[in-house]
C-alpha cells in the first residue's frame, strides 16, 4: 500500500519570515508522520524551501510552470528552473489559474508535457463547477479534463502523476461534497484511468488526491476513503496546528 500524500498549496500567502517558520515546522513534522509531504510555496520561497527542507524527506513543489523550455517569456519560470530549485512536483491546471489566468486545456496539456519531460511530477487539478454538478455533468467533464491534459504525453510517461480532484465550488468555501460523493466521483476517475491508460495506470505510480476545503475536522473521513491517496490542502496548510492534524489523520 502506498503512503498517503499530503500536498500544501500556500498560494500567494505568507512573508519570508512566516515561510521560514512553517518550513521548519513541516520539516520536523515529516519525521513523525508516515505520510509523504509536499510543500508548494510561492516561487520566491522555493530556494529557501530547498535548503530548509533538505534531508527532511519533505518534497518541494511549484505552483505553476511555463509550458515553454526557455525564451522571451517575461516573468515566467521553466520546468528546468524549477528542477534547479529542488522542485520534484508542480501544480498544473488549478482552477484559479484556469479561470483567473485564462489557462486553456491546450496550455495545461503543454505544461503537463513540459513537466514530465523535465522529470517534474505534475499535480494535475481537475474539478467541476457547481453548475456542472447540478446539471449532472461532473463525470463527463472530469474525464474530459483528464484526457485533454494528458493528450500530449505517451501512456508510458504516466508513471509519475498526481491527480487532484478539486470541485471548484469547494475551494476556499468551507463547503465539500459529501463523503459518498467524493468516493463516487473519485471512483469514476480511477475507473476511467484504468480503462483509458490500462497497465500504465498502476496503484503504485499515480496518487489520487482530494482538494477543496480540507480541514482538521473533515480530513479523517476524507482520508479514510480507499480511493483517496491524500489531499491537496490550501487554507488549512497555512496554519501549522491544522496542517499537523491533517497529516496525522493520514495514517
Ligand atoms: O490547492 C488547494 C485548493 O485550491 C484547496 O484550497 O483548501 O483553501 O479550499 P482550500
Amino acid at each position: 500500500m502506498k503512503n498517503k500524500l499530503i500536498a500544501a498549496n500556500w498560494k500567494m500567502n505568507l512573508s519570508a519570515v512566516q515561510s521560514a517558520e512553517l518550513f521548519k515546522q513541516c520539516a520536523s513534522l515529516a519525521q513523525t508522520v508516515p505520510s509523504d509531504l509536499i510543500i508548494c510555496p510561492p516561487a520566491t520561497y522555493l530556494q529557501m524551501g530547498n535548503s530548509m527542507l533538505e534531508s527532511s524527506g519533505v518534497h518541494l513543489g511549484a505552483q505553476n510552470v511555463n509550458q515553454n523550455l526557455a525564451g522571451a517569456y517575461t516573468g515566467e519560470l521553466s520546468a528546468s528552473m524549477l528542477k534547479d530549485c529542488g522542485c520534484a512536483f508542480v501544480i498544473i491546471g488549478h482552477s484559479e489559474r484556469r479561470t483567473q489566468f485564462n489557462e486553456s486545456d491546450e496550455i495545461i496539456a503543454a505544461k503537463v508535457k513540459a513537466a514530465i519531460e523535465n522529470s517534474l511530477t505534475p499535480i494535475l487539478c481537475i474539478g467541476e463547477s457547481e453548475n456542472q454538478r447540478t446539471l449532472g455533468l461532473t463525470n463527463s467533464f472530469l474525464t474530459y479534463q483528464i484526457d485533454s491534459a494528458l493528450s500530449l504525453v505517451d501512456k508510458t510517461q504516466m508513471k509519475n502523476l498526481v491527480i487532484a480532484y478539486e470541485p471548484i465550488w469547494a475551494i476556499g468555501t468551507n463547503k465539500t461534497p459529501s463523503i459518498a460523493q467524493i468516493q463516487q466521483t473519485m471512483t469514476t476517475i480511477v475507473k476511467h484511468m484504468y480503462k483509458k491508460y490500462g497497465e500504465n495506470f498502476t496503484d503504485s505510480s499515480v496518487h489520487m488526491l482530494y482538494g477543496g476545503s480540507v480541514s482538521d475536522t473533515n480530513c479523517q473521513a476524507i482520508l479514510s476513503l480507499d480511493v483517496v491517496d491524500g489531499c491537496l490542502v490550501g487554507g488549512a496548510s497555512l496554519n501549522f496546528e491544522k496542517f499537523e492534524k491533517i497529516c496525522q489523520a493520514s495514517v
